[in-house]
C-alpha cells in the first residue's frame, strides 16, 4: 500500500492522528519537519531565521516526493501546500487527507507557541494564512476530515474506512 499523508493547518493534529494511525496500521510515521530536523541539525524557526522560508519549501517538497512511495503515514507542515506543485503531486496520490480543523480550536491549541515562526506573527497575518490555506487543502487533498467534533480514535477510524 502506498503512504497515507496528513495534511492541515497547524494545530490540525497532524502528528497525533499519525502517531496512533501508525501504530494502529503497523507501519511507521514519517514526520517532515522532523526529517528536516534531523537533516539540517536545525529547529524549524532557524532555518527561517538563516535561509527564509522558500528554502524550508525546498527542503520540504524534497522530503514528501521521497517519502511519498513507501508505506508509511506521512505527517507533514501545515505549509506543505503552499508550492503549486506540491499540491498537484499530493492530489494525485489516492490517500491525501485533509485534516479540517476550526480557527478557534487552532488558536486555543497554539496559544503561547513559540515554533512556529508563521504563527509568530499579528492576528491578521495568521487569519488570512489560515484563509488561504483552506483553499490549498482542499485543492491537494482527496479526502476532507472535519475533526472539531472528533476524538483521535475517531478519526483515525474514519481514515481507516477510506482505504
Ligand atoms: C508551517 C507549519 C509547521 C512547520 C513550519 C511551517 C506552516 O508544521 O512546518 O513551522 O507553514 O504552516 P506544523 O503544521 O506541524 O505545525
Amino acid at each position: 500500500m502506498k503512504s497515507i499523508v496528513l495534511i492541515g493547518f497547524m494545530g490540525a493534529g497532524k502528528t497525533t492522528v499519525g502517531q496512533q494511525l501508525a501504530a494502529r496500521l503497523r507501519i511507521p510515521l514519517i514526520d517532515t519537519d522532523e526529517l528536516i530536523k534531523k537533516e539540517t541539525n536545525l529547529s524549524i524557526p532557524k532555518i527561517f531565521e538563516l535561509y527564509g522560508e522558500s528554502h524550508f519549501r525546498k527542503l520540504e517538497s524534497e522530503m514528501l516526493k521521497s517519502v511519498l512511495k513507501q508505506n508509511h503515514v506521512v505527517s507533514t507542515g501545515g505549509g506543505i501546500v503552499e508550492l503549486k506543485q506540491n499540491r498537484d503531486f499530493l492530489k494525485q496520490h489516492p490517500y491525501t487527507f485533509f485534516l479540517k480543523t476550526q480557527l478557534t480550536t487552532i488558536f486555543n491549541r497554539l496559544d503561547g507557541d513559540q515554533n512556529r515562526p508563521l504563527w509568530n506573527q499579528p492576528y491578521i497575518k495568521r487569519l488570512e494564512l489560515f484563509n488561504k490555506r483552506q483553499v490549498y487543502y482542499e485543492e491537494a487533498s482527496n479526502v476532507t476530515i472535519e475533526t472539531d467534533q472528533l476524538t483521535v480514535e475517531e478519526i483515525v477510524h474514519n481514515i481507516l474506512t477510506h482505504l
